[in-house]
Formats: structure tokens, sequence, C-alpha cells
């Protein structure tokens, strides 16, 4: 029997790193792009489709700081990432022999620096990452995530939401990761990202508390009188359908954080207290570490300012060495500042005796300083600061 078991699992832990490569046919969003052209122009301006050591610089110079830190190579470093970043990649784990021919610079035409310069790689995650994924493996320990937790269908076979849907170019498969569980397919990546010791500095599907609204809903769209696809089929017409817009928009799009928080502010005899509420059923800021939240507060006197305050909430991260690094290496991390899931939180401000109004701000960052800093990040959208909410009161 306990063989039996130990056979079962090592089954279906092979069975979930299965690798299915894939021919020019399918290869790329390029192939869908004769009958899905809306669906690919929304998808090319999300992170999902920026999600690649070329084009996000954030990602790059995390992986370039790992590499100079860390005894890994740089590439072994990127094939670790590609498990929820590049899921298509066709090799999923790395080992002591490659860190030796890296060591004596014979990687050059290796499996592995080969898989990595992929073109489709390069697209970050997908059409044929979400609409290739037949099993999403929920009862897989927790720390295994991205393409460790699930299993991918024969190439040529388009899972979706719809099960009447007829293609001329694909066959096409409904699956419930696309129609009542659709949040599971999101946390195949959006859970447990944690480093390499076990330290999970994020957890989107522990914080998530489950209400009527799911992430397509907020992230893609409500559904939508479209088409899924433009090719004509009956009546030389496209099929009519209820769709949702593929955009992913999320932290990097100031429009998305306007009004994400709600602000109310109070005052007392000694302080002035902020109070910031949550109606989405994830923390804020929450996904990956060192974002941050900013409440600045502005006293004024007869319209001029005279007295500024800030607090920051974020996460910081601390090394073996007890110096401040990156959530990846960290051995320990700061109190989790972020306002919990559907909750609220609190700050108080000490009260300035001789303003007579006071304006709130609350915004967002992507990345604190202290990070944007030892990353040297140059790129504009790192250091910006996205509104959120303002409230002014009287004194
Ligand atoms: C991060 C995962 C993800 C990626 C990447 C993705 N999709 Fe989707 N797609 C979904 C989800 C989820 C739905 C189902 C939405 C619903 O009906 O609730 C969907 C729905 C669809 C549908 C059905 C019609 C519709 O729009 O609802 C088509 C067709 C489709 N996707 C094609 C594509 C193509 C082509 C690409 C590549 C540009 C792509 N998808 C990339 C997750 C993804
Ligand atoms: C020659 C045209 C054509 C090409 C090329 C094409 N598709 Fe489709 N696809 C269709 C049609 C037609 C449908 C069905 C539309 C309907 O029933 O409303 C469809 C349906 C889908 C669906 C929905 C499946 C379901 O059951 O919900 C997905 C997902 C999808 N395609 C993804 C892709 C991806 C990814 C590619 C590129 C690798 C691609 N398609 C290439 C024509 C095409
Ligand atoms: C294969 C892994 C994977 C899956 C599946 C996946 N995501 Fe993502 N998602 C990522 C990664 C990785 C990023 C970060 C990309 C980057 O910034 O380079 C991301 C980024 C995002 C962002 C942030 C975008 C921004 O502009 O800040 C949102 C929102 C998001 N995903 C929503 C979803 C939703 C909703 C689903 C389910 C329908 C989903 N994701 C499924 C891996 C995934
Ligand atoms: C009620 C709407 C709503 C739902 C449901 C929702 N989100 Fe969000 N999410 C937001 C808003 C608003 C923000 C903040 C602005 C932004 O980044 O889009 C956000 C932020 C994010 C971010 C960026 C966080 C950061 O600080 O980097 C990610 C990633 C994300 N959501 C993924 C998801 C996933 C995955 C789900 C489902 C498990 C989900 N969201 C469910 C509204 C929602
Ligand atoms: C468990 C899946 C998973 C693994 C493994 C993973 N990531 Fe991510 N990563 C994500 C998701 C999901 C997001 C998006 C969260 C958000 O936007 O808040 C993300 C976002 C990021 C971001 C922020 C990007 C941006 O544009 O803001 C960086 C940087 C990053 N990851 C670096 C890495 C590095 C380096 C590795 C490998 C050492 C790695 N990740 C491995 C899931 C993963």
């Amino acid at each position: 029997m306990r063989v039996l078991s130990i056979l079962l699992f090592i089954s279906i832990f092979l069975y979930a790193d299965e690798v299915v490569r894939l021919t020019d046919k399918y290869l790329n969003s390029q192939k869908c792009k004769a009958c899905h052209y809306q669906i690919i122009d929304q998808w090319k301006s999300s992170w999902h489709a920026k999600s690649h050591y070329n084009n996000d610089e954030y990602f790059r110079k995390t992986i370039d700081y790992l590499g100079r830190k860390s005894r890994k190579s740089k590439n072994a470093i990127r094939v670790s990432c590609a498990s929820c970043h590049n899921p298509r990649i066709t090799v999923t784990q790395t080992d002591e022999n490659y860190e030796i021919l890296v060591a004596m610079k014979l990687d050059k035409n290796s499996g592995i620096n080969e898989a990595l310069a992929s073109k489709n790689l390069a697209e970050g995650i997908n059409c044929v990452v979400c609409h290739n994924i037949d099993k999403i493996h929920t009862k897989f320990n927790s720390s295994k995530h991205g393409v460790h937790r699930i299993s991918w269908m024969p190439q040529g076979t388009m899972v979706g939401p719809f099960k009447d849907a007829f293609s001329p170019y694909h066959k096409t498969e409904q699956r419930k990761h696309f129609t009542s569980e659709v949040d599971t397919l999101c946390f195949t990546c959006h859970a447990n990202d944690h480093t390499e010791s076990g330290l999970v500095f994020t957890n989107m599907e522990k914080e998530y508390q489950k209400n009527a609204k799911k992430c397509v809903d907020c992230h893609m769209s409500p559904k939508i009188d479209g088409v899924a696809s433009t090719l004509p089929l009956a009546n030389a017409k496209p099929k009519k359908r209820k769709v949702r817009k593929h955009g992913f928009r999320g932290a990097h799009t100031e429009s998305m954080w306007q009004g994400a928080l709600g602000l109310s502010v109070k005052k007392t005899n000694k302080a002035l207290i902020v109070t910031l509420k949550n109606s989405i059923p994830h923390n804020i800021p929450s996904g990956f570490g060192s974002r941050e939240l900013i409440i600045d507060v502005e006293y004024k006197n007869a319209g001029e300012v005279i007295a500024r305050e800030s607090i920051s909430l974020t996460r910081r991260y601390i090394s073996k060495r007890k110096k401040p690094t990156i959530a990846h290496l960290a051995v320990s991390q700061s109190k989790d500042m972020s306002i919990a899931a559907l909750g609220e939180k609190s700050l108080k401000f000490k009260l300035n005796k001789k303003a007579d109004s006071v304006n709130v701000t609350v915004s967002y960052r992507l990345v604190n300083d202290e990070i944007r800093t030892l990353l040297d990040l140059k790129e504009a959208i790192w250091s910006k600061k996205m509104l959120i909410n303002t409230h002014r009161m009287k004194l």
C-alpha cells in the first residue's frame, strides 16, 4: 500500500511537470490573430503580456540582483521564476550539472538556454497558457504553483467558458476554471509566492474573502455583448456571445486606483483619525511585496500649507545578514501593514492646533524607496504616486 501511494505520489508529481511542446501552429498569439484580434489587442496592453525578463524592468532587475547575491546562475533563477511568469517554458527544473556548465562557460548551447530564448516565452502569460490548462491540482502542496500545479491539454485543444464552441482551427473544450471556478485559474499563480527557504511573502488566496464578485469581474470586465471570434460562421456572421475584456488591468494602471479605498477623516481633541476602508475581497496593497500605500496630511492656515506629515504602509524585508533586501532573499519581513480584504484600518496623526483646514491624500506606489534604490529602477512608473482618494476638511 505504502509503495503504491509513493508511486502514485511520484506519478502525480511527474504528471504535473509534464511539458507539452507547441508546434508553430499554436505557438503564440500571432497564430490566433486572424480570428481573435480584438482579444489579442486587449491582452497586449496587460502586464500578463509584459511578464518576461526583457519587458518588465522590475522583474529583470530582481533576477539580476538575485543572480549577484545567490549561488544560482541567472538562467537557473529565470527557470524557477518562469513557473508562474513564463509557464510555457520547456524545462521546469535545473540542477548542479547546469551550474557546472555555466561556471565553465559551456552553457551556451544547453537545452536550458535554448528554452529560455524561445519566442513564445517573450509573450509572458499568453493565450496558450490560460487556455491550455486542462487540470488545476488544487490538492497539491501549497508550495507548488504555476506550472507545477497544472497539467496541460494536448496541443491544439483550447479550453474556455463555452460548451458549444466550434472552431475550424482548433478543438475546444469547456472547463470549470473558466466558469464557476474561475478564481482557481487565477490562484494557480496569484498565491503563495515564497523564497527558496519557504518564507511566504504574498498569498492572495489565503487573504481572499470570497464574495459575490470574482477576480474576472474586476480585472477583466463584466460580461458584455460581443463575439468570441470574429470568424464568420452561420449566416456568414460571427456568433454573438457574452464575453469579457482581456485587459487584466491592475496595479500599474492609475485609473484602476481611483476610489479603490474609501477614506474618512475624524477630528478629536488631540488627533486626526484617518480611516481607510477596503471593499475589495483581497488586501490592499496585495500581490507582490514592497508595494506601498502613502497617506499624506497637509495642514493649512489661511490657504497656506503650514505643516506636512506622511505615513507609509509598506513591507520591508531583512536578509540573513540583517540588511534590507528584496522579498525573494528575505529571512524575515516587517509587519503586514496592508488594509485587510473587506476590512479597514485607522491611522492617528497629531492634530496641528494652528491649522484651520486639512487635506488628506491616499496614494499608491508600485515600489517603495528602499527597493527602488536597491535595484536602481529607472522607469518613471515605479516611483509614480497614483492617486486613490483625497479628503479636505475644515478644522
Ligand atoms: C490569465 C488568463 C488568460 C489569458 C492570458 C487569456 N485568457 Fe482568454 N479568457 C480567460 C478567462 C478567465 C475567460 C472567461 C471569462 C468568462 O467568461 O468569465 C476567457 C475567455 C476567452 C474567450 C471566450 C470569449 C470571451 O472573451 O469571454 C476567448 C475566445 C479567449 N478567452 C481567447 C483568448 C485569447 C485569444 C488570448 C490571447 C490573447 C487569451 N484568451 C488570453 C483567461 C485568459
Ligand atoms: C481560423 C480562426 C481561428 C483561429 C486561427 C483561432 N481560433 Fe479560437 N476560435 C475560433 C472560433 C470560430 C471559435 C468559436 C467561437 C464561438 O463559438 O463563439 C473559437 C473559440 C476559441 C475559444 C473558446 C473555447 C471555448 O470552448 O470556450 C478559445 C479559448 C480560443 N478560441 C482560443 C484560441 C487561441 C488561443 C488561438 C491561437 C492559438 C485560436 N483560438 C486560434 C476560431 C479561431
Ligand atoms: C500563469 C500564471 C498566472 C495566471 C494563471 C494568472 N496570472 Fe495574473 N499575473 C501573473 C504574473 C506573473 C503577473 C505579474 C506580471 C508582471 O508584472 O510582470 C500577473 C499580474 C496580474 C495583475 C496585475 C496587473 C497590473 O497591471 O498590475 C492582475 C490584475 C492579474 N494578474 C489578474 C489575474 C486574473 C484575474 C487571473 C485569472 C483569470 C490571473 N491573473 C491569472 C501570473 C498569472
Ligand atoms: C471587487 C473588485 C475586485 C475583485 C473581486 C478582485 N480585485 Fe484585484 N484589485 C481590485 C482593485 C480595485 C485593485 C487596486 C487597483 C488595481 O491594482 O487594480 C486590485 C489590485 C489587484 C492586484 C494588484 C495588487 C498590487 O498591489 O500589486 C492584483 C494582482 C489583483 N488585484 C488580482 C486579483 C485576483 C487574482 C483576484 C481574485 C482572486 C482579484 N484581484 C479580485 C479589485 C478587485
Ligand atoms: C507562485 C508564482 C510566482 C513565482 C514562482 C514567481 N512570481 Fe513573481 N509574481 C507573481 C505574481 C502573481 C505577480 C503579480 C502580483 C502583483 O502584480 O501584485 C508577480 C509579480 C512579480 C514582480 C512585480 C512585477 C511588476 O511589474 O510590478 C516581480 C519583480 C517579480 N514577480 C519577481 C519574481 C522573480 C524574480 C521570481 C523568481 C525568483 C518570481 N517573481 C517568481 C507570481 C510568481
